[in-house]
């Protein structure tokens, strides 16, 4: 298909953007929280201000602000960016996704308007994530005893807020971090075939490593695939920020084999290698990956993963979009794990296609 058509068609769900969010504005100032999921055609929030996703509904706010310029998207985001210092102030909470929480809604918030506060969020968020690096070479993702030396996949994600800060800083510590980090999950969970790992656990005090785990996947050794989806986009952003060639080329391993076990019908399973029955979709793992490979368009200009991207978007919104003004959300089959939270609502199923609209519509430029 065209890049016109496909404009087209970001065009045709823009005008479906403007008509859905307003109804989840409103219905998020109701709560007086951080949309996550929906309950009875209402936004739920996680009881926890540090709930890793928290980021993503400001986000989404940033990126409709962008392509609108309504005032209604950047007050809601400034009155969610003002809710999230609560985590800050928690400290305890919080762990590795202090960059899902911080680069896109403040970080971008900063890029598109200069406001000074959320500068400092992004840079104070990118001092947390450096202060949980092992000097063995890996970012420590969650808290707990006995997870200090587990990393997980999806940890390639909150890079970004490292690279931010040392292009904005002028130092380059946190982006070496971002690279030691990016080099070991190169080394240690990236298989052969290009799949990825979701946890992998070292020994905190010598690096070794002591076990691999599934994580939300099906099982040890399975392919979860949100997790592939974290691992395409995630490299793609250390590529972007180092111009490093072994980044974009894992980055290509791994959405070769994703797109390879998904272009039956572009719906990815929670896990892409489990039993076809129960059948759990994830639409976030669809979003997720075809951001991601639109960044590989751009830097290879491939046609192969502009198309893979346009696929996806485009099966996932005939198939589980909600339009309707019954429920604030858009996607219907988002999945926290296999194990549980199937075919749920989630702000950060509708953040990643939101981007992908943006992206599309061209001009783009609120790169993680
Ligand atoms: N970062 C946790 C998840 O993807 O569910």
């Amino acid at each position: 298909m065209s890049h016109e058509a496909q404009r087209l068609w970001a065009q045709q769900m823009l005008e479906k953007l403007r008509v859905k969010m307003p109804h989840g504005v409103k219905k998020a100032q109701e709560i007086a929280g951080i949309p996550y999921t929906v309950q009875d055609g209402n936004w739920l929030a996680k009881p926890s201000i540090c709930w890793w996703t928290n980021g993503f509904w400001p986000a989404s706010m940033v990126q409709m602000y962008d392509m609108t310029g309504d005032e209604l998207y950047l007050n809601e985001a400034r009155r969610a960016e003002e809710l999230l210092d609560g985590a800050f102030r928690d400290y305890y909470g919080l762990h590795h996704d202090v960059g899902f929480m911080w680069r896109i809604a403040s970080g971008f918030d900063w890029q598109l308007t200069g406001d000074e506060d959320n500068l400092k969020r992004t840079l104070l968020a990118a001092s947390l994530l450096a202060s949980r690096y092992n000097p063995n070479g890996f970012i420590r993702a969650w808290n707990g005893e006995e997870k200090t030396g587990w990393a997980i996949i999806d940890c390639m994600m909150n890079l970004s807020v490292l690279y931010f800060a040392s292009e904005h800083t002028h130092d380059p510590r946190f982006s070496l971090i971002a690279q030691h980090h990016a080099d070991t999950v190169q080394r240690v969970f990236i298989r052969k075939d290009g799949t990825s790992e979701h946890i992998v656990c070292f020994d905190p005090m010598t690096g070794e490593v002591l076990e691999k785990r599934g994580g939300q996947g099906w099982k040890d050794g399975s392919v979860w695939s949100r997790g592939q989806a974290w691992a395409i986009y995630g490299f793609m952003i250390s590529h972007r920020h180092t111009g490093r060639a072994d980044y974009l080329k894992t980055a290509q391993r791994v959405a070769d084999a994703f797109i390879d076990l998904v272009k039956d019908d572009w719906l990815p399973a929670c896990d892409l290698v489990a039993p076809k029955e129960p059948e759990i979709r994830d639409d976030c793992a669809a979003g997720i990956a075809a951001c991601g490979m639109l960044e590989l368009y751009d830097a290879l200009g491939d046609e192969k993963y502009r198309e893979a991207a346009f696929n996806l978007l485009t099966a996932m919104e005939k198939q589980h979009a909600d339009w309707s003004l019954d429920t604030p959300a858009i996607f219907t089959h988002c999945t926290e794990a296999y194990s549980k939270g199937h075919h749920m609502y989630m702000n950060y199923g509708d953040y990643y296609f939101i981007e992908a609209v943006n992206r599309l519509l061209g001009d783009y430029k609120l790169y993680w």
